[in-house]
């Protein structure tokens, strides 16, 4: 029996319309002096002015912040926490993707605490609590914005910082379909994708608990269900809905029981080959399930909601393989580590460096170096 003390943080405002609430929502947070961080790459869209255009008509002045990238850096945000050290801001609205949630938290631990990012590796280190934010997802993806996480950069390795604390958990996440509408169609695959793993992979940790298993099975339900439907019919609504509710289940079902091998073996291949999150995972999913199967079976065949029926002749491991290797075919991210272009010697490298990753010590078969590189070379 495992353990647990689970204290909901964050309020989930789910729907179709639900953003149209934020201004209200900031207003009973006792928001006055707002920063709004936003993804650039969904100005376009229309939704960063209509999430202004709220604020203001709720009497909430507002500060833009748009200037960071995919995979934001520790350099991003000191720039963030530059631009809004000045204006006195009294709370933070994160817009976009997985990055404007993730650069809006650094910003805020940095805002309130000083420092650099590099000082809040790890968990609880924020000695005054952060500002209160109110997080709004344009992908259903990482589920930051259902944790206390911000996945930070470093600038010169561009490895992944994990910073946690309590307080950096959004108070309020709004959670609306239509907002993931207007993304391209590989942005909602490698999205959904990066979130199916989080549930396959939280689903089998060493940290796993009875109710992140809850977390971890309802997300794989939602997610698996509706990833198709939104590649075939990006304007399914349903769908929409399933992939960011998944999403969001996924990212709560982490903040209990983390990541593993999945996650170590991408994070290299981002850093080093700069190959998105997404595609990373899905290259290597199938292959970390297979090579974990040895351990995990029953666990994925709990996942797979059939653990009598029908695997007493099959290996489950083998069968979630196989779906996962379907829903890459379906997104279109179905490729392998040469078509990524890397080659069988940049594996001991990569392998040295996906050993080192703090997620891979959740993994439930021990996860080592030579255990990364097998898993690398079944990927080739
Ligand atoms: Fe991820």
């Amino acid at each position: 029996m495992v353990q647990f003390d689970f204290h909901p943080r964050t309020r989930i405002a789910f729907g179709p319309h639900a953003i149209s609430r934020v201004g209200l929502i900031a207003r009973e947070l006792g928001f006055r002096r707002t920063l709004v961080v936003a993804d650039p790459g969904i100005r376009a869209a229309g939704h960063t002015t209509n999430v202004l255009e709220k604020l203001t008509a709720a009497g909430v002045e507002t500060f833009l912040f748009e200037d960071f990238g995919v995979n934001p850096d520790s350099t991003m945000v000191a720039a963030g926490a530059a631009f809004a050290a000045p204006l006195n801001v009294d709370s933070i609205v994160a817009l976009g993707g997985g990055s404007a949630l993730d650069c809006a938290k650094g910003i805020n631990f940095i805002v309130r605490n000083g420092g650099t990012m590099a000082d809040y590796r790890g968990y609880g280190k924020a000695s005054t609590p952060l500002l209160p934010m109110i997080g709004v997802p344009t992908t259903a993806g990482t589920g930051s914005e259902a944790q206390s996480y911000a996945v930070i950069s470093d600038p010169e390795t561009h490895m992944k910082m994990a910073c946690g604390d309590p307080s950096a958990a959004p108070r309020v996440a709004i959670l609306d379909p239509d907002l993931t509408i207007t993304a391209p169609r590989h942005v909602t695959a490698m999205a959904g994708f990066d979130a199916i793993a989080h549930a396959v992979e939280t689903a089998v940790t060493t940290k796993r608990n009875a109710l992140s298993d809850t977390f971890s099975h309802q997300a794989w339900r939602l997610l698996s269900d509706a990833f198709e439907r939104v590649i075939l019919h990006p304007t399914d609504d349903e769908a929409r809905g399933a992939m960011l509710l998944g999403a969001h289940f996924a990212g709560l079902a982490i903040e209990q029981s983390m990541l593993g091998a999945a996650h170590a073996c991408a994070n290299p291949l981002t850093a080093r080959y700069n190959i998105a999150h997404g595609l990373a995972l899905a290259i290597l999913l199938p292959h970390v399930v297979r090579w974990n199967g040895v351990v995990a079976r029953d666990r994925y065949a709990a996942l797979l909601g059939s653990p009598r029926r029908r695997v007493r002749d099959e290996d489950p491991a083998e069968m979630l393989a196989r779906r996962l290797e379907d829903i890459t075919v379906a997104g279109h991210l179905a490729i392998t580590l040469s078509d990524a272009g890397v080659d069988p010697e940049g594996i001991p490298a990569l392998a040295e460096l996906a050993a080192q990753q703090w997620t891979g010590t959740f993994n439930p078969r021990p996860f080592d170096a030579r255990a990364a590189a097998e898993i690398y070379r079944a990927a080739l």
